[in-house]
């Protein structure tokens, strides 16, 4: 059998780079204290490791304070912190059909116990949304605006410094699951005019799986969705007022966010926009090689146009699951097949039933990556599939 082709980035960036791994080694080794809990030099030491990781991605992020960076554990987290601690009764949401069950569960929850109003926005059938049909769903009630950077289905990239415009001429709460972007779209929260930003720390940020965070506004106050000990103001039975304790309870992630931030300085050395472009050449190679498959459906932006390093399909006659098993059992390629948490986005691209095969590049993938898969599905389902 070949080597492992891992095209799953969507789902965990890997195999991580050395640098993640090693720092992880030495935090475990050498500076595994408890950060906050005690004055000795182990626990300073490993304090000041999440002091550099949250300063690393306030400057990534166009954060002015680094304190309003929470740790998470994951994107689904911080996700929930924001939209559980903003939203009450009888408040309107707009958010999109492309959301991520992270997004769409949490409001439904919302819905069924406190009756919140949600309004998911239509998108086309390349992912994309009408800003004209956003600005109609505004009422006087509606507190936030919530939306994905980029589809964990389609690959679409949503105008999210447009959408925050219009979220803030309207006064609502601007929340931006950054799952597929971060790492690899630019982000800047003051110019894209975003509230809260939820990203995960094992994707593109090439962290471990575990990390993660939550930008909060200095303007904003989030009812904590955790309540506990924070090493900070012991005396008081409340959840501290100072960032980022206030969001922080309970012992953090250290030896993760040490990886993390090796992940952070990994992507900054690499470069944001020569990560995206490698990506969607990738893409693009893999899209020009499928289009020789007869009876195979690809879903999100055409070629040419801008998206991240999602490519899902179908093939006609085919089930998604089978697909993806014969890949890996057969060539040894990881991809992921069915409904990718994300429901909603079948629909708008009708394959609600069938579900889709993803296939998601990231830092590490090469040309040679694709063309193994490429050669993989000619012979696997045939036609005129190129095998550059
Ligand atoms: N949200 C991740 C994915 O799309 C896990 O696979």
């Amino acid at each position: 059998m070949e080597t492992l082709v891992y095209l799953d980035h969507a789902a965990t960036s890997w195999p991580k780079p050395p640098e993640v791994a090693a720092a992880m080694m030495e935090a475990l080794e050498h500076s595994g204290a408890n950060a906050g809990r005690g004055n000795h030099s182990l626990a300073i030491g490993t304090g000041r490791v999440l002091v550099r990781a949250r300063c690393e991605l306030a400057e990534l992020f166009g954060i002015s304070n680094a304190q309003d960076i929470a740790f998470t554990h994951n994107t689904t987290m911080g996700l929930n912190m924001a939209i559980k601690g903003t939203l009450r009764a009888g408040d309107h949401v707009i958010s999109t059909m492309t959301e991520h069950n992270s997004v769409r569960r949490p409001l439904e929850y919302l819905r069924r116990t406190m009756g919140i109003k949600i309004d998911y926005l239509q998108v086309d059938e390349e992912g994309q949304i009408s800003l004209t049909a956003l600005k109609q769903l505004f009422r006087p009630s509606t507190k936030m605006v919530i939306c994905n950077h980029s589809s964990n289905l389609l690959g679409s990239i949503l105008p999210v410094s447009e959408i925050g415009m219009i979220a803030k001429a309207h006064n609502a709460v601007y929340l931006v699951d950054a799952a597929q972007s971060a790492g690899v779209l630019d982000i800047n929260v003051r110019e894209m005019n975003i509230d809260l930003l939820a990203f995960p720390g094992h994707k593109g940020l090439l962290g471990p799986q575990g990390t993660g965070g939550i930008y909060i506004s200095p303007e904003l106050e989030l009812e904590p969705l955790m309540h506990g000990g924070t090493g900070s103001q012991s005396e008081s039975s409340e959840q501290p007022d100072v960032r980022p304790d206030r969001y922080e309870a309970g012992t953090q992630n250290a030896v993760g966010i040490a990886g993390l931030l090796a992940g952070v300085r990994k992507i900054k050395s690499i470069g944001i926009a020569k990560i995206h472009h490698d990506e969607w050449l990738l893409t693009q190679q893999l899209m020009e090689g499928l289009s020789g498959i007869s009876g195979l459906r690809m879903l999100g932006p055409k070629p040419g146009a801008p998206r991240s390093g999602i490519v899902s399909f179908t093939v006609e006659g085919q089930e998604s699951a089978a697909i993806a098993h014969r890949l890996d059992r057969e060539y040894n390629i990881a991809v992921r097949a069915g409904m990718h948490c994300t429901p909603l986005a079948h629909k708008a691209a009708a394959t609600l039933e069938s579900g889709a095969v993803r296939v998601s590049v990231g830092v590490s993938s090469t040309e040679h990556d694709i063309k193994r898969m490429l050669d993989a599905m000619e012979e696997l389902y045939g036609g005129a599939c190129s095998s550059r």
